[in-house]
């Protein structure tokens, strides 16, 4: 069923018996939702982009994190799996939970993919964001693509020791390297448990305080770190939060397996945290998004209401019907002055009411001839309940114009 070759971002991929993709899983690359101007998950992006700039390095005199969002999804396994040490027969290489185009190819399964590559780029401290591919049944809060979000941010002994001086006291015997550390359930094998404290604490502020930036109305409830696994950290944690008595897993974290940094290129001189969180599951409870689906959809009455400049504005998601839209343009002419478009908004609801989803102005300009302005406002119907008819719409729009010339003294065109 498959061709020999598949053409992905122009370049050619052989299939093999491993490839699994379809035409809907690879219509989504290149997509990039989070950049998408005014798109809920931009605007999230925007947010955390805010938050991870505002931590300075005086030394570069730089921000901090680097924040990378645009690396295609498409790696290799080398990438997605044996460069942050999944084993071999990990249940997560499987063709039922990943995308492949290859054999040695898939569509990235997590944004961890990149840990490497950016480290030996020269990073230090990063974001790495972009779309990810599991397969997946599809309900209210699963899709088989989201979007995460990876943060990594790497100490040498320098940077954790005197940075924690006030904590510490001013010993200078500390290091991050012991030579007979054993691993356990603390720590990894080598790691001093000084060491591995001071990054947990670092990531644990740094993921608490972000969360209190991005749910300020929720930062009052519950939340706990539950202790967990991932081949690529050691200690791991999931951060979990309580919203109305249910829990919510927001993402997982841990301190970076050593020998991921050694896969990097990097010696016994740095230790560091890692966490990958999920763009859509945050996004549904800071906007009250019930439906992952949405995040996909075209349909305006959804992406109308993120239409705002400022990304840290709050606001909560008004579902939108089932029901199809029906669109009625009005176009009038009006005299040297011209309506104030709130005004013509408060008309239009005052006599449509529920049944108008949005008023946009569309078109306006002066004919200096004689000396009028014309507007022409886009009026966009639909019920929350039924199908609209044809005639029911034009009604309300006829009576829409009438109260227009009444109120505003225009001549519809
Ligand atoms: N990659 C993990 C996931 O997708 C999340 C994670 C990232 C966990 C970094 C720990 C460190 O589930």
């Amino acid at each position: 069923i498959y061709p020999q070759e598949l053409n992905l971002n122009n370049k050619n991929y052989s299939t093999d018996s491993w490839t699994n993709v379809n035409e809907n899983i690879l219509s989504r690359i290149g997509l990039n939702l989070h950049q998408q101007k005014n798109h809920p998950l931009y605007h999230l992006t925007n947010r955390l982009r805010k938050y991870f700039y505002q931590f300075y390095d005086q030394k570069k005199s730089s921000p901090k994190f680097s924040i990378i969002d645009n690396l295609s999804p498409i790696v290799t396994t080398e990438q997605n799996f044996d460069s942050i040490c999944i084993p071999i027969n990990h249940v997560s290489r499987t063709k039922s939970m990943n995308y492949y185009i290859n054999q040695n190819t898939l569509l990235r399964a997590h944004t961890s993919a990149h840990q490497v590559d950016l480290i030996r780029s020269g990073l230090n401290a990063f974001l790495c964001i972009g779309d990810v591919y599991r397969r997946d049944d599809i309900d209210p809060t699963h899709y088989p693509v989201f979007h995460q979000c990876e943060g990594v941010q790497l100490f040498t002994k320098e940077e954790l020791f005197i940075g924690n001086k006030n904590v510490l006291g001013d010993k200078d015997n500390l290091e991050i390297f012991g030579p007979n550390e054993q691993r356990d359930a603390t720590k990894q094998e080598g790691h001093t448990l000084e060491a591995v404290k001071l990054v947990e604490a670092s990531l644990k502020k740094t993921i608490t305080d972000l969360f209190k930036t991005l749910l300020p109305n929720t930062s009052i409830l519950n939340s706990r770190w539950v202790d967990t696994t991932f081949p690529f950290t050691h200690p791991s944690w999931e951060y979990e939060i309580e919203i109305d008595g249910k829990w919510y897993e927001l993402l997982g974290c841990g301190i970076m397996e050593h020998r991921v940094l050694e896969n990097s290129g990097l010696n016994k001189d740095h230790i560091g945290w890692a966490f990958g969180l999920g763009l859509e599951r945050i996004a549904m409870i800071m906007y009250g998004i019930p439906d992952i689906r949405l995040f996909w959809t075209n349909d305006s009455g959804f992406l109308s209401q993120f239409v705002f400049d400022d990304s840290t504005h709050s606001i909560q998601y008004k579902p939108i019907s089932i029901y199809p839209q029906c669109i009625n343009d009005l176009s009038m002419w009006m005299g040297k002055t011209k309506i104030d478009p709130s005004d013509f908004y408060d008309l239009v609801r005052a006599i449509g009411g529920d049944l108008i989803e949005q008023v946009i102005l569309i078109d306006e300009f002066y004919n200096p001839k004689n000396q009028r302005y014309s507007q022409t406002y886009r009026i966009i119907y639909r019920s929350m309940d039924r199908t609209l008819t044809k005639n029911e719409i034009n009604m309300i729009h006829k009576d829409i114009e009438y109260h227009c010339k009444q109120q505003f003294g225009v001549e519809i065109r």
